[in-house]
């Protein structure tokens, strides 16, 4: 018989206790512990001991994982190349975002010679009809059915053996045997597993859609993240139309790649130049603008730094960092004060990526620096600048990777100035002719007065 049980899971962790508390010991985190009734089933399953299978690895031979390509080229690079036959891969994002949107498109590729499974459990079967002709997708592999049953979904993948099954959302997807609403952690985290066997039983893909609320959600992501084999996160700004993809876990290839995609009338489009979509619109000639070079896995991406450096009316200046880490700024705005002598006490200071770009590399620090001084300065430094170094904090640039990459891609987007740590010189290739002038900094200052002499060498041309 089955038997009712109260436990207390922490939505961050997944931890389990038998009572209330407000601190989870496990992750540490305050408030987390939600109350849920779990119903186990009775029966013991029977372990025998002495079973455990081992085999030796240069015995097995298996061929190269199978992967379908999505047709989507921004995705396929974010999943390492296509989605792997079996796995497990949980898109993740803000409600409204673009998920639906994204998984029924790549549909009209998977289902072309596949049999592909849509089962929503936030929409009606016109609902994803509609959407369907709107985003011209149609496919024969393709089935879509509205459900929000696991046990009923997994009887019916049995029986119907399709390549691939998208399930959206799992948030949505309840056990009839588990006692607690959608939604809620057990529910979801059963149903994950429940699915997870599902995918590796049958070696089916499946992609699983998560919402993500604005305080980690009911079903903190986190839980989730240990099950599946890929996580990907879907971001962007919904004002804006462009949205970033990004792999935050991949048993199956690098996290770092990023899938770059504008949201138009007519559902996602690829955006293979990155660059120049970020660089749109930049302002000429004003002051506490600068372009950095970034690296997001194998890509160079060129984006525009804002800073703006305003008198402060409050008797703590106002540091406000959007796309850049806070206290990364605080440390180089102490650099700054210590090794160059710039005062920023009396002034706010705001500093914004453009495009919703979060930005975490080390050699951003110089475009931000430099943006923080053309800002304190009211001078601007030139819109045919591009940047990029580490800053120590003894002021010093220090070399970053990839430089060749970076310059290159400076270069072509039709940058003619680059300023770069003086020790990464050595690491360009001295017979290549990239095209764009280079000037090595080897710390704050020395970048300052590279700045001063493109500015004075610009106004003699004038
Ligand atoms: P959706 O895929 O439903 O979001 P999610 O599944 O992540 O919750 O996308 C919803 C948003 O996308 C909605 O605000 C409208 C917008 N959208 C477009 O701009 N163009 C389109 O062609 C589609 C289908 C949606
Ligand atoms: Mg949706």
């Amino acid at each position: 018989m089955a038997k009712a049980k109260t436990v207390y899971i922490c939505s961050e962790c997944g931890q389990q206790y038998p009572k209330w508390a407000g601190r989870c010991n496990a992750c540490g985190a305050w408030n987390t512990l939600e109350e849920e009734v779990v119903v186990k089933k009775s029966g013991t399953s029977s372990v025998k001991v002495g079973n455990l299978k081992l085999s030796s690895i240069n015995s097995m031979s298996f061929k190269d994982e199978t992967r379908y390509p999505t047709g989507m080229g921004e995705l396929d690079r974010v999943l390492g190349g296509g989605l792997v036959k079996g796995s497990l891969v949980l898109l993740s994002g803000d409600p409204g975002i673009g998920k639906s949107t994204l998984l029924l498109q790549i549909c009209s590729c998977l289902a072309d010679g596949k049999k592909v499974l849509y089962i929503s459990g936030e929409e009606s079967e016109r609902q994803i009809k509609l959407r369907a002709d709107r985003l011209g997708v149609s496919a024969d592999g393709l089935y879509i059915s509205a459900c929000t049953d696991c046990d009923t979904i997994i009887e019916g993948v049995r029986a119907e053996k399709p390549d691939v099954v998208i399930i959206d959302s799992i948030q949505t997807m309840q056990m009839t045997e588990i006692q607690s609403v959608p939604g809620s952690l057990v529910q979801v985290r059963e149903c994950t597993n429940a699915f997870m066997q599902m995918a590796k039983s049958l070696d089916i893909s499946v992609f699983l859609v998560g919402h993500v609320n604005k305080d980690g959600g009911i079903a903190g992501p986190k839980v989730l993240e240990h099950i599946v084999d890929t996580v990907l996160y879907f971001e962007g700004d919904k004002q804006l139309s462009y949205r970033i993809l990004r792999a935050v876990k991949n048993r199956f290839g690098s996290t770092n790649e990023i899938g770059v995609f504008e949201m138009r009338d007519r559902g996602l489009f690829e955006v293979e130049n990155p660059s120049a979509m970020l660089l749109s619109g930049r302002p000429a000639g004003v002051s506490g603008i600068t372009v950095l070079c970034t690296m997001e896995g194998s890509r160079p991406i060129l984006a525009e730094v804002q800073a703006l450096v305003s008198k402060t009316g409050f008797s703590a200046p106002r540091r406000v960092s959007a796309g850049f880490d806070y206290n990364r700024l605080c440390v180089l705005l102490a650099v700054l004060e210590k090794r160059a002598g710039l005062l920023f006490g009396a002034y706010d200071v705001y500093i914004n990526i453009i495009g919703g770009l979060k930005i975490d590399e080390p050699a951003s620090d110089l475009a931000i620096a430099l943006a923080l001084y053309s800002g304190l300065q009211d001078k601007d430094i030139g819109d045919d600048v591009a940047v990029f170094g580490e800053l120590g904090l003894g002021g010093e640039i220090r070399a970053v990777s990839h430089i060749r990459q970076r310059v290159r891609e400076a270069a072509r987007m039709g940058f003619e100035k680059c300023i770069v740590p003086k020790s990464s010189l050595k690491d360009l290739d001295k017979s290549e002719n990239y095209g764009i002038s280079i000037y090595g900094a080897a710390n704050i200052k020395q970048a300052f007065s590279v700045i001063e002499a493109i500015s004075k060498v610009d106004e003699k041309k004038e």
